[in-house]
């Protein structure tokens, strides 16, 4: 007889994004040409001076556990570039390196929920969220959005979603899945309502460096002087240096919280690869022209990507203030047949688009949200062209 599994676990849907990259892969083994805008994973190469000092690391023997928060060199880089970019002092005691920001959310979450202590994540939201939420025990909370408020939460619906169990508010500016991004006259009137309602804050800022032209980031805790002790933040290299599978995020939070990650986390993981932290003191330290170069070419992509949706009759987008989505309005397409086979919600809408057309995008129910379809542009131009060419052909069909 199989193993029964925890109920915990049984209610996990696996990662939406992870399962269509894993469905084009299959495609792409059966000798199919895929269009892959599934993953949220930028398509360049970790920069050189990067990987060296990952070798170097190597060579030099840095190749044992490290202490579980992370190597204090690491953790102080991430401090100075903090205070050097955004002008906010954390201790390098605050700073925990995890095994990637998923695992700083998962670590940041398990230290500070209980069972019955409500979350408020706005929707859409990245696909996760939900899940580390659930496995605490405690509830997530969905606070719709809409398309017309580019994907904002107001502060008049974040009062109305308080209620006396809720705990924390999760932030993700630049958005993943919409792009979107609050301004800080916005985050800060979302600030006021967190201090009176006595909420903590995660604030994850993944896509901090991702930014278009015309559009402002401020870390959240650097709005009020009541909110670094209420704010944990999350960051990390994988999307601005192209270092996915390095496996290094990280949690800036009070000392308290940072002391009970570091407890959680070493008899969790032990500690954060080794090597892999050696190589992101380079990324932080190093020269950043790098991170300047990928930001014009995604810049490029971005222009190309709301063109084309704009071009494509019954799609629309909110317009991408930071990161590497277009979150398309698929609504007007639904409810009608493609290729004999009938359409009535985005599930069906993105696997009919890859199994017909051999495009992968994500469903936007696996965001919360029903009518939309995420297309990732951390992909070539040459994949983004063919990749739209056949999403016009399937709609227009
Ligand atoms: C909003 C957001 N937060 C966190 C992560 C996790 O990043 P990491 O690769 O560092 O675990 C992602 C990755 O897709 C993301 O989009």
């Amino acid at each position: 007889m199989a193993p029964t599994i925890s109920k915990i676990v049984q209610t996990l849907q696996p990662s939406a994004t992870i399962a269509m990259a894993g469905m084009a892969r299959e495609l792409r083994a059966e000798g199919e040409t895929v269009y892959d805008l599934s993953l949220g994973e930028p398509d360049f190469d970790t920069p050189a001076h990067i990987r060296d000092a990952a070798v170097q690391a190597m060579e030099d023997g840095k190749t044992h556990y490290t202490p579980a928060p992370g190597i204090p060199e690491l953790r102080k880089a991430v401090a100075d570039d903090y205070l050097a970019r955004h002008g906010i002092q954390y201790k390098p005691t605050q700073v925990v390196i995890s095994c990637g920001a998923k695992h700083a959310l998962h670590n940041v979450f398990t230290a500070l929920l209980n069972p019955g202590d409500e979350v408020i994540i706005p929707a859409p939201y990245w696909v996760s969220y939900e899940a580390l939420v659930q496995l605490t025990g405690a509830t997530p909370v969905i606070v719709q959005t809409t398309q017309a408020s580019d994907f904002k939460l107001t502060p008049g619906a974040l009062s109305e979603a308080v209620t006396p169990n809720t705990k924390i508010l999760l932030l993700c500016s630049p958005s993943n899945p919409t792009g979107s991004m609050y301004s800080p006259e916005e985050l800060g009137a979302l600030a006021d309502v967190v201090i009176e309602k006595d909420l903590l804050v995660v604030a994850d800022e993944i896509y901090e460096r991702l930014v278009y032209p015309g559009h402002k980031f401020v870390s959240f805790a650097t709005l009020h002087d009541e909110l670094p002790e209420r704010t944990m933040l999350i960051n990390g290299v994988s999307k601005t240096y192209a270092m996915t599978g390095w496996r290094i995020g990280w949690s800036m939070t009070p000392e308290n919280v940072a002391k009970s990650i570091s407890s959680l986390q070493s008899q969790e993981t032990s500690n954060p690869t080794s090597v892999s932290q050696w190589a992101s003191i380079a990324a932080l330290s190093g020269p950043q022209e790098c991170v300047t170069e990928m930001l014009a070419e995604f810049t490029k992509r971005r222009e190309f990507v709301m063109k084309r949706v704009a071009e494509i009759p019954g799609l629309s987008c909110p317009e991408m203030g930071g990161a590497f989505y277009a979150y398309m309005n698929i609504s007007e397409h639904l409810g009608r047949k493609y290729n004999g086979v009938q359409v009535d919600d985005s599930t069906t809408w993105c696997l009919e688009l890859l199994s017909q057309k051999k495009v992968a995008t994500v469903m936007g129910s696996a965001f919360g949200t029903e009518g939309y379809a995420r297309a990732s542009f951390a992909t070539s131009m040459e994949n983004l062209e063919a990749a739209f060419d056949r999403i016009e052909e399937f709609v227009k069909k």
